[in-house]
């Protein structure tokens, strides 16, 4: 069992497929993806990781990116992962630009879970968080990914301070009639991301205050959930919740893990380095020397992130590692 020497289990992996991006969201990539899109994990290589990770107790895996779905193989790569012994639940993270023609075949595949990030509800807002001018399919994407069947849809909405925070009370009102879960995300400070991060950050308190003020409830928190409390109102088909990294003992429930698009296993969001996996990810021999690998890295992890000191790791953006 992946475990580390604050007795937290992993049993949660989030995998980004790829760095690459096509948005250009403010907070992560405003000049666009600006990297070398070359060298990442081969399905073969996902394939292996998989099953090592599985071995020692993974039963969740997320796939992310940058936005995974550039990836031309990526539906082998959901149904690789999904045919992998022990993963009982395959979700990812999209930013939604190609769900409505693919959601079906994703679901068909294996993928239980959809995350769609929508940072705003207004088409022209959107374009301006977005540098991207798919507003309308995106928005409609949701409604399709409920009528394909999806165990859970998911939207992830970053609070910005001037952007979206007006927009509040049309959120809370979208979630009324449908049953899926929008979760505020707080904005995080990375590496590339500081003067911005100043400007737009805004308090989670605001969310929480909404929420208690309107009577809604806290709800029970799985084992292998995200770090998302959700809260659910008797007049509401849908949840909201609320990721807030700032909040004391965000740390404390840690169940993740994350694996680079190049092989590289992160212990935080917001550490530095990375353990190399790719020596051995080359053969199917070398399983027991990744799973050894992977039990003395965690042994690694330290207790919290270092955000209160103003510590952010080495992330540069959060599609790097997938956020
Ligand atoms: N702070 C908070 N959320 C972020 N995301 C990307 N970068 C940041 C950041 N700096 C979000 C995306 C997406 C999810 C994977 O993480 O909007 O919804
Ligand atoms: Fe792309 Fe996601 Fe970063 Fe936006 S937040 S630029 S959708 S990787």
């Amino acid at each position: 069992m992946l475990e580390d020497g604050f007795g937290r289990r992993f049993a949660y992996l989030r995998l980004s497929v790829t760095d690459v991006c096509n948005f250009r969201c403010e907070y992560c990539l405003p000049n666009g993806y600006q990297g070398k899109p070359t060298g990442f994990m081969s399905v073969d290589e996902i394939r292996r990781l998989v099953a090592g990770f599985a071995e020692l107790g993974t039963t969740k895996v997320r796939l992310t990116g940058g936005e995974p779905m550039v990836r031309k193989d990526f539906m082998e790569i959901v149904r690789v992962v999904r045919a992998t012994p022990g993963i009982e639940r395959l979700a990812m993270t999209t930013n939604g630009y190609k769900l409505c023609e693919t959601a079906d075949e994703l679901k068909a595949a294996g993928v239980d879970a959809i995350n769609i990030s929508i940072d705003s509800l207004e088409s022209e807002r959107f374009e301006e968080i977005t540098g991207d001018r798919r507003f309308a399919k995106v928005f409609e994407s949701i409604d399709t990914c409920l009528e394909a069947g999806f165990g859970a849809v998911k939207l992830n909405t970053v609070l910005l301070k001037g952007l979206n925070d007006h927009e509040l009370p049309g959120f809370f009102e979208y979630v009324r009639s449908r049953p899926i879960a929008l979760r505020f995300i707080e904005l995080m400070q990375t590496g590339d991301n500081q003067a911005y991060f100043e400007k737009r950050h805004v308090s989670g308190d605001v969310v929480r205050r909404k929420l208690d003020d309107e009577g809604w409830k806290p709800v029970d928190r799985g084992p292998v959930d995200g770090p998302a409390v959700e809260y659910g109102h008797p007049d509401h088909a849908g949840r909201i919740g609320l990721i807030a990294p700032y909040a004391p003992g965000f740390c404390d429930t840690c169940n993740r893990l994350r694996v680079t698009a190049r092989g590289g296993l992160r212990l935080c969001l917001f550490g530095r380095g990375s353990q190399n996996l790719r020596p051995f990810l080359q053969r199917d021999e070398d399983r027991e020397q990744l799973k050894a690998c992977l039990l003395t890295a965690l042994l690694g992890k330290k207790v919290s992130h270092f955000l209160h000191q103003g510590d952010f790791g080495d992330t540069p953006h959060l599609a790097y590692t997938g956020g």
